[in-house]
């Protein structure tokens, strides 16, 4: 099946007719019928398909099998989205996996080692707040304890949701697919306008950070309370928004408040508590630590002022990762000097390189910039160029 076919084909599986988008939250409905599908397109290629205890899966062609499994390279990428996302992260690299081992079945390639397809769970962390939870738990970065003590937004506990899904909780660990994988490389649309190249190779990935952070105040009428005797959270919270938003400004990093709960959430009362949860990045881990201090140092001194309470907590970290350097390179040479660019986005190849897997990333040009929203695009062609490097970096590691 060709790459167009194949995009096709996956890229209608829960679109938003009203707003073009995709919401695919781990082991939801929308999701799993994404993940059905990467089944099914293993299952008519022959693949034998791995799966860990939380859901990761790993399609292997092996053409030439032994008796016991061996370690082989693994490219791959996530099918769960953000809220409303666009159809290419994630998915663009799973489905150049399947369409670059198509092609070299096709030029009659045989792999020295096995060539794996992944899709890994839960990468953005849409629907239980944690990034790269498929392959934090996998590599054991996440304990099951503290993954289990997860809950949704509707107050569905991770347990639940695997159940749901057919998954056994009791399996949730440090996952055996890892020690198959002796090299990653993941394809992924870029995200910026980093890349002017239709291809690229990742250097590295900026650290960043997610913090809860609650606003606590006092309830009252909005008709009859004074202005001076409220003790409103929703101001400290305005200010703290502008100035992480300053703040980042100043350090050359990025800060964002994107999700927002207001208690009790009625026009006509001053609100008793806000929760605001702040991703920061920046591109070194001093940068982003200070950054934090001084958005927390401004919001307990508005804390202050307002008469209303700050309580921060980190809900996840996710440390700096560097690509290694020998992989990367060998990734230029055989795409004949590719950029080389680092990102501020995450990745489950970030978590699988900290692990230790020699990991590489491979980027497809993002004409616009857009990412994490339905306008997110790349042109056809980029896409095609996409699985021809991909298809040649496979070639060079299996060999
Ligand atoms: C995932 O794409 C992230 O960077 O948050
Ligand atoms: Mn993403
Ligand atoms: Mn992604």
């Amino acid at each position: 099946m060709s790459f167009e076919s194949l995009w096709a084909d996956q890229s209608a599986i829960g679109r938003d007719p009203d707003t073009g988008g995709y919401t695919r939250g781990g082991w939801t409905p929308t999701e799993r019928e994404a993940t059905h599908w990467f089944l099914d397109q293993c299952a008519a290629r022959n693949l034998t398909v791995e799966s860990d205890g939380i859901g990761n899966l790993i399609a292997w062609w092996d053409p030439r099998e032994q008796p016991a499994p061996r370690p082989g390279v693994v490219t791959g990428s996530h099918l769960d989205s953000v809220i409303d996302g666009g159809a290419f992260d994630g998915p663009l690299g799973v489905v150049s996996a399947l369409a670059a081992v198509d092609r070299l079945r096709a030029e009659g390639f045989e792999p020295a080692v096995p060539i794996g397809v992944g899709a890994f769970v839960e990468e953005e962390g849409s629907r239980f707040g944690m990034p790269c939870l498929g392959s934090r738990v996998a590599a054991g970065v996440l304990s099951a304890e503290k993954a289990l003590q997860l809950t949704d937004r509707a107050g569905v506990r991770l347990g639940h949701a695997l159940e749901g899904a057919g998954i056994d909780p009791a399996g949730l660990g440090p996952s055996p697919l890892l020690r198959r994988m002796g090299t990653f490389v993941e394809l992924h649309v870029e995200q910026g306008r980093g890349l002017t190249a239709p291809v690229g190779v990742a250097s590295s990935i900026w650290p960043h950070g997610r913090y809860r952070f609650t606003f606590g105040g006092e309830a009252n009428h909005a008709g009859t309370t004074l202005m001076e005797d409220r003790h409103d959270p929703m101001l400290t919270y305005a200010m703290t928004a502008l100035a992480a938003n300053k703040q980042a400004r100043l350090a050359g990093a990025r800060a964002t408040f994107g999700r927002l709960s207001v208690e009790p959430n009625g026009t006509n009362a001053v609100p008793s508590r806000v929760t605001a949860w702040l991703d920061a990045r920046a591109a070194d881990t001093a940068t982003l630590e200070s950054l934090l201090a001084a958005i927390t140092k401004q919001a307990t001194e508005r804390a202050e002022r307002d008469g209303t309470t700050l309580e921060v907590t980190p809900e996840s970290v996710s440390p700096i990762v560097d690509f290694p350097a020998g992989l990367r390179d060998r990734l230029v040479n055989v795409l004949d000097g590719a950029p080389v660019l680092p990102t501020g986005a995450g990745h489950d190849a970030g978590v699988f390189s900290d692990a230790g897997i020699p990991t590489a990333m491979l980027f497809v040009r993002n004409p616009t910039g857009v990412s994490h929203s339905p306008a997110e695009y790349a042109e056809m062609d980029d896409c095609l160029a996409g699985v021809d490097a991909l298809a040649a970096v496979l070639k060079d590691l299996a060999k």
